[in-house]
Formats: structure tokens, C-alpha cells, sequence
């Protein structure tokens, strides 16, 4: 080894660290290894059903017209978490179960303990609605850690903060920036909003801000203080283009779309007391169901 001790690490050593950490937000391992060289580190990954289907392996399957079943699915799935696993660090790999509008929180569950046994930093992603809630409270009562996704709403994480009291690892809540900027609001404004929320809360959900989708996501997510964010790499490549730029006090993001304004609400009320109905996670469990199911039917 040499005297700088990185003789054996693929990764550069490191200049400085942004105040997120961050996740590559991508199916694919190879796409992990090439972020990694660039930016000397990855702290984490985030997958979803769309991204596994985007996966060249995935696609290589489908496109020779091999049949996938349900089994084969999670197979190739575990195989890309698996390969992804040891080029992150202590952020995990977040892995999503498949549901759709009729799974049922026992469904999910299951799911979820077996996706957690496939590698050792697994974060198990369930969707914002009740019963993903209910899932996701049995899961931290079990010990695994979760990832809470498709939240558009300070209201859904209020509730994710309520149903995961009292979990040892730190719970990951999701915001979506860009499907709520697509819809006209200015989706930066619900992290800001979160942030704020959990203020001077014990502390045990971190924000992780997803659906970023260019640099200016980026950077807004490092300004207001995001826990975490979950990147593409085609943006991580850009920001590494540009020297990996940290905002300071002088940023000022642009607002897309109208304001989220803040609203005042009791973390300390039962989950069940908020309000979790949003469209757009309704619309994001079909968009996954949709991906998934392409990967299966498309093969018959
Ligand atoms: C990550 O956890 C999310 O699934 C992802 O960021 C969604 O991004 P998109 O809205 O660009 O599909």
C-alpha cells in the first residue's frame, strides 16, 4: 500500500464533502463504478421499478424476447443491488417493493424482509399511503430500515414521521421536486417546507430529496439543507464538470411554479390524523406498476 493509503481504493481521495450526502439515483452498477471514479465517493443509491427497467441487463432480457417471470424479476433486481451494495457508503441502497393500488401492508411487508436479506445496507422503499405506512411500522419495528417515497405533501411526511416513532435507524422520507415542478408547483418549496417542519424534532426522519432532476435542484437541495439527495448521474456528471460546487449564503434559487406554502401541523398527532392523499403518488405507483409490468409482458 502506498503512504497515501489508497493504493487498493478505486475512488479518488476526497477534496471536500457537499453537505448532503449523496445517492446515485439509477438501476445500473456500472453507472455507480463511473460516479464513484468521478466524484471519489458515492454515499448511497436509491433504485425504483422504473430505473431496474431501464437496466441494460434488464432491457438486453426483455429485448431478446426472454420471458421474465415475477421470480426471474426479483432475481435480476437482487443481482443489481447486490453488485451496487459495495461501492456505496453508509447511506445504503434503497430498494423499492413492487406494489400497486390493491397490495395490502402484509404484502409489502413480506416483500421488504426479503429484499432486506439480499444485501447488508439495504433501505426498503415503500409508497406513501396508508399502507405503505403500515409497512413501514411494522418494518422499523422489526428492526429494517425504510425509505419512504413518492411524498409530496408536508402532511405525508408528518405521517411518516408519526409512524416511524421510535426506530434505531434513521427513516428516509422522499420528496419529489420534479413531478411536483411538472405540475406548476415549485416542488423545492416542499423540502424547505419539510426542513422546517422538522425543526427541533427528535430527529429520526432525514430528508432525502428525490426527483432532481438538473443542477439547480442540486444545489437549491445542498442550500436548504436536505439530509440527503438522490441524484441522476448524467446531473452528478455535470456538477463534477463544473467543480463540484457548494452554495454558499449568496445562492438564491429560481422558483419554479407557484409556492408550497408552509402549514402548521402537530408531529405529535397519530399518524392516521393526516391527511396522506396526493394524486401524484397515486399517479407514481402506477408509473411503477406500468415499468415493472413492462419487463414481464413484454417477453410473452
Ligand atoms: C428516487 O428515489 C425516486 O424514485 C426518483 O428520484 C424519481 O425521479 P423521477 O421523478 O425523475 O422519476
Amino acid at each position: 500500500m502506498s503512504s497515501s493509503g489508497m493504493a487498493n481504493s478505486q475512488a479518488k481521495p476526497l477534496a471536500k464533502r457537499p453537505p448532503s450526502k449523496i445517492l446515485v439515483d439509477g438501476g445500473d452498477p456500472q453507472e455507480t463504478t463511473r460516479i464513484r471514479e468521478l466524484l471519489g465517493f458515492v454515499d448511497g443509491q436509491t433504485t425504483n421499478p422504473s430505473l431496474i427497467a431501464k437496466n441494460p441487463e434488464v432491457k438486453r432480457l426483455v429485448e431478446s424476447g426472454q420471458r421474465l417471470t415475477e421470480t426471474e424479476e426479483a432475481a435480476e433486481y437482487r443481482k443489481i443491488v447486490q453488485a451496487i451494495s459495495p461501492l456505496v457508503g453508509e447511506a445504503g441502497v434503497s430498494i423499492e417493493v413492487f406494489a400497486d393500488l390493491n397490495t395490502t401492508p402484509e404484502e409489502m411487508l413480506k416483500q421488504g424482509m426479503e429484499m432486506n436479506s439480499w444485501i447488508p445496507n439495504a433501505y426498503i422503499k415503500y409508497p406513501c399511503t396508508a399502507e405503505g405506512l403500515k409497512a413501514a411500522q411494522r418494518s422499523v419495528a422489526e428492526g429494517l430500515r425504510v425509505n419512504i417515497t413518492l411524498c409530496f405533501s408536508q402532511a405525508q411526511a408528518a405521517a411518516v414521521f408519526a409512524a416511524t416513532k421510535g426506530s434505531k435507524a434513521p427513516v428516509y422520507v422522499s420528496p419529489f421536486v420534479g413531478r411536483l415542478d411538472d405540475i406548476g408547483q415549485n416542488g423545492m418549496d416542499l423540502i424547505r417546507n419539510i426542513k422546517r417542519m422538522f425543526a427541533g424534532s427528535d430527529r429520526h426522519v432525514l430528508i432525502l430529496a428525490a426527483s432532481l432532476r438538473n443542477l439547480q435542484h442540486l444545489l437549491g437541495s445542498f442550500a436548504m439543507g436536505a439530509d440527503l439527495v438522490t441524484v441522476p448521474g448524467k446531473v452528478l456528471e455535470e456538477w463534477a464538470n463544473n467543480g463540484m460546487p457548494i452554495p454558499d449564503e449568496s445562492f438564491q434559487y429560481t422558483p419554479v411554479g407557484s409556492e408550497i406554502p408552509y402549514e402548521q401541523l402537530d408531529l405529535h398527532q397519530p399518524w392516521e390524523h393526516f391527511n396522506i392523499e396526493h394524486a401524484l403518488t397515486k399517479k407514481g405507483i402506477q408509473k411503477f406498476v406500468a415499468d415493472y409490468e413492462s419487463t414481464i409482458s413484454k417477453a410473452q
